[in-house]
């Protein structure tokens, strides 16, 4: 198999002015299932973010992210990380592949690999993570589970910039829901997950309508253009 696999496919039919030039342009970051892609898929074809996807990126072959990319015709790239000598080396090949395809935003969404400061620092301030607990509480892969371990009453879901530092860039972003007694996980991460299908979209919405300010950890969102 070849080192990476970019595959442009046809034009989105179903999103709103695809060719529009001065829509702004998202990379979507997935490594799993991708129901956050899924959503934010449903929201460009809505016309809810007026934005169109021009690329679903993916660190693992068999994501099914990539199925779902490759159902609504959105381009989409893979690269096998064994196969480059280390993180820096495999962040510049997506750098590549971002400029080539014009990328203004990249949209982390399960994204399982922790991006360089190398890659980070190109991409300042345009990168968005969505987090499943109220951070700073509970940062790492497992937000939903040490929620639940912990004991709190309430969590919830987070929307917010990269730095490069994990899960701590400035708060977009957040929801809270009730841990209810009898949650278990599976419970409890279908309810986060529905929080997560709303509150993404609503955030690239801001982003690419110009409306998110970000002033040292804060951001603030414009009421006007
Ligand atoms: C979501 O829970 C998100 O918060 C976390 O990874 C999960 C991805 O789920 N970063 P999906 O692949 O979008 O279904």
């Amino acid at each position: 198999m070849s080192r990476f696999l970019v595959k442009p496919v046809k034009a989105h039919k179903a999103a709103v002015c695809y060719h529009n030039p001065t829509m702004k342009n998202l990379a979507v970051f997935c490594s799993g299932f991708g129901s956050n892609l899924q959503a934010i898929i449903r929201a460009t074809q809505r016309g809810k973010i007026k934005a169109r996807i021009g690329l679903v990126f993916s660190d693992k072959i068999d994501a099914y992210a990539l199925v779902r990319a490759k159902r609504a015709h959105i381009p989409i790239a893979y690269a096998d990380p064994a196969r480059f000598k280390n993180r820096v080396d495999y962040d510049k090949h997506i750098l590549g592949v971002l400029q080539k395809k014009k990328i203004d935003f990249v949209v982390l969404a399960g994204f399982m690999r922790i991006l360089t400061p190398y890659f980070v620092r190109r991409f300042k301030n345009r990168i968005l993570n969505i987090h499943p607990a109220l951070l700073p509480l509970f940062k790492g892969v497992e937000g939903i589970k040490d929620a639940l371990r912990y004991g709190v009453k309430v969590t919830g879901v987070t929307v917010h910039f990269v730095n490069e530092e994990l899960d701590a860039g400035p708060v977009i972003l957040q929801a809270a829901i009730a841990v209810k007694e009898d949650d278990t996980f599976d419970s409890l991460a279908k309810r986060i997950h529905r929080l997560e299908h709303r509150l993404y979209p609503e955030a690239i919405r801001l982003l690419v309508q110009g409306k998110l300010v970000i002033s040292g950890r804060k951001v603030f969102i414009r009421k006007r253009k």
